[in-house]
């Protein structure tokens, strides 16, 4: 039985782990972190890290920038895997997760999805393809959602960025340039509201033709099966960065 800590717990992610890890044979969570907690709990819920008592064998992180990085701590000091699912990280907290990882196993996606791991390699492969095409991509997420643009919305451009040997600027939401759209380019939109759990579609634009691939996410429950699949992963690796090709 793997014991887990959910840091996040009271929010939505960290309720449908908790679901999934309740249903689970080979999961048992030991505690959980959230800085506002009014719920019972058959194990401890800790507002803050330094109270944590238990020693979990992995921790699975859905909150926010600011309470990752004090769990990556909990997790650097007592030698724990830590699953960061969170997104939103500036340059300098990345960099303190990429520092983290050469003392232990860390794994860290901005989408737990198998399917939207795929199409980042799929928008790869046709960018290469279409390299006439001009590429925009647009992201919609409920209303709640903090960060924009969206950490998926960032996989996919990367995975781009990346088949395109490094030469794509980003340009977010288009407001606050007046110019024709240069060709090195991936325009990045961000729509919020309602309750959509998740939805990406990148646009390859085109002469009079415009190829369109979609992926949308109806449950929540595929990124906590992801990260439970992750995080039965991470268990056996050593220290380092890993990610969902890793695990794909
Ligand atoms: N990687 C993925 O596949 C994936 C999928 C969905 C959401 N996310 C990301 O996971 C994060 C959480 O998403 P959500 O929809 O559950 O958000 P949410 O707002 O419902 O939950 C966040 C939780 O963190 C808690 N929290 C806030 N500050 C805290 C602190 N300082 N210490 C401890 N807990 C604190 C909040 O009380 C809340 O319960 C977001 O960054 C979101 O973008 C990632």
């Amino acid at each position: 039985m793997i014991k887990v800590l959910i840091n996040g717990i009271n929010g939505r992610m960290g309720q449908e782990v908790l679901t999934q890890v309740n249903n689970s044979e080979d999961f048992k969570v030991c505690s959980g972190v959230d800085k506002y907690n009014n719920k019972d709990y058959p194990f401890p819920v800790y507002d803050n890290v330094s109270s944590i008592k238990e020693i979990p064998d992995v921790i699975i992180d859905f909150s926010v920038p600011e309470a990752s990085m004090n769990i990556l701590e909990f997790a650097k000091s007592n030698n724990v895997p830590i699953i960061i699912a969170t997104t939103g990280f500036s340059d300098e907290q990345l960099n303190i997760i990429k520092e983290a990882s050469k003392i232990i196993p860390v794994f860290r996606s901005g989408n737990m999805s198998y399917e939207i791991n795929i199409m980042a390699d799929i928008v790869a492969k046709l960018a290469k393809q279409l390299n006439n095409s001009d590429i925009e991509i647009i992201e919609t997420h409920h209303r709640n959602k903090l960060d924009a643009p969206s950490g998926t919305a960032l996989i996919l451009a990367d995975s781009i960025n990346d088949a395109l040997d490094d030469k794509m600027e980003y340009q977010y939401n288009r407001h606050s340039v007046r110019q024709k759209r240069p060709d090195n380019e991936i325009g990045i939109h961000s729509i919020r509201g309602g309750t959509e759990v998740g939805k990406h579609t990148v646009m390859f634009l085109g002469e009079n033709e415009t190829l369109e691939i979609t992926h949308t996410v109806t449950s929540r429950s595929i990124f906590a099966n992801g990260a439970l699949k992750a995080a039965q992963f991470l268990f056996k690796q050593k220290n380092g960065l890993y990610n969902m090709k890793d695990l794909i």
